[in-house]
């Protein structure tokens, strides 16, 4: 008899095929998330779980999953939806999927950073409003990249991605990590500095720590009053890791900007005034939505499932 899991969406093709060749699949046929509710009834009794970062995913679900559940596999890298020390305490594997989305979550950041430096979004809606009457010297002016310094708050691998692309464009490199190896930032062209002297500094800031307990709110009202003027916060990791009732009194100043992949919540309301204020851009959470990345994310949640199921170690274990 095949082992039996619970797969909470559909995910891409690959890595459901997969699944398929080692697992009988129980697969959530809805668009949305299933309700909480759901997400334990299809628990229960099954081997395995693969979800995502929308499913809340905690002791009493892991606890409904017991005896027969295994592993849970997180298609993502980030697994803060996840009650990881639970899982653990219960012996329950737990996988994520990092590295593959390195490159296209710091391809999303450096997509935000240039659209919020050139107003790309000003423009598109500038056009479409019918105001485009003819060339001027100062229609749309914005801030130059090249000699300006790009502040890295978090030099883990997509923060270290994001260097890579800011050398390619003459910017200087500042970053605030606290375990990272000053010599070796050094061979990446980057200064380690403390996190207020980063936000003074720099004239763009992009955040990339993984949400948790001590990363919660980490840039508060304070933190961006220490923000130069007219500097941008580019935010491609967790809604939570930034305070956002602060952040929209901040940018409703005018004095700073902001280009978000993430909110707190998601969705974020239609009329909420992240989505009309000019200084800000708003994403849907795309930073890892490329073809390649998204067939790598299911493949790798998929090999750790049958790992998982099959008794085997996971090939992308979170650990305790
Ligand atoms: C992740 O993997 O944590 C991203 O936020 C979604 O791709």
């Amino acid at each position: 008899m095949k082992p039996s899991v619970f797969v909470t969406r559909a995910i891409p093709e690959a890595g459901l095929a997969r699944v398929r060749e080692v697992c009988d699949v129980d697969l959530w046929p809805g668009e949305m998330p299933p309700p909480y509710e759901e997400l334990v009834a299809h628990t229960r009794g099954k081997d395995g779980l693969l979800c995502l970062l929308t499913d809340r995913i905690d002791a009493a679900l892991m606890d409904a999953g017991l005896p027969t559940l295994k592993v849970i596999s997180q298609m993502a890298v980030g697994y803060d939806n996840i009650q990881a020390a639970e899982a653990h305490k219960r012996g329950i594997a737990l996988g994520n999927t990092p590295g593959v989305l390195t490159e296209a979550t710091a391809d999303l950041a450096f997509a935000l950073l240039l659209a919020s430096a050139r107003r790309i979004v000003e423009g598109v809606d500038y056009i479409r409003q019918g105001q485009w009457v003819t060339w001027h010297p100062t229609t749309l002016l914005g801030g130059d990249l090249s000699g300006a310094t790009l502040g890295i708050i978090g030099l883990g691998r997509i923060g270290q991605a994001v260097v890579r692309r800011a050398s390619g464009f003459n910017m200087r490199i500042i970053a605030h990590s606290p375990r990272a190896n000053p010599a070796d930032a050094a061979t990446q062209g980057v200064e380690l500095l403390s996190m207020d002297d980063l936000l003074r500094r720099a004239d763009y800031i992009s955040l990339h720590v993984p949400l948790n307990a001590s990363t919660r709110h980490l840039i508060g009202a304070r933190e961006l009053s220490l923000m130069k003027d007219g500097a941008t916060l580019i935010n491609t990791t967790r809604g939570p890791v930034v305070d956002q009732a602060a952040l929209v009194a901040a940018l409703q100043t005018g004095r700073i900007r902001a280009a978000l992949d993430v909110t707190d919540p998601e969705p974020l309301p239609a009329d909420h005034p992240l989505m009309s204020l000019p200084n800000a851009i708003v994403v849907p959470h795309i930073g890892s939505a490329s073809r390649w990345a998204r067939d790598q994310m299911a493949l790798m949640a998929a090999e750790n499932l049958i790992a998982g199921v099959t008794g085997q170690p996971l090939p992308t274990a979170v650990r305790p």
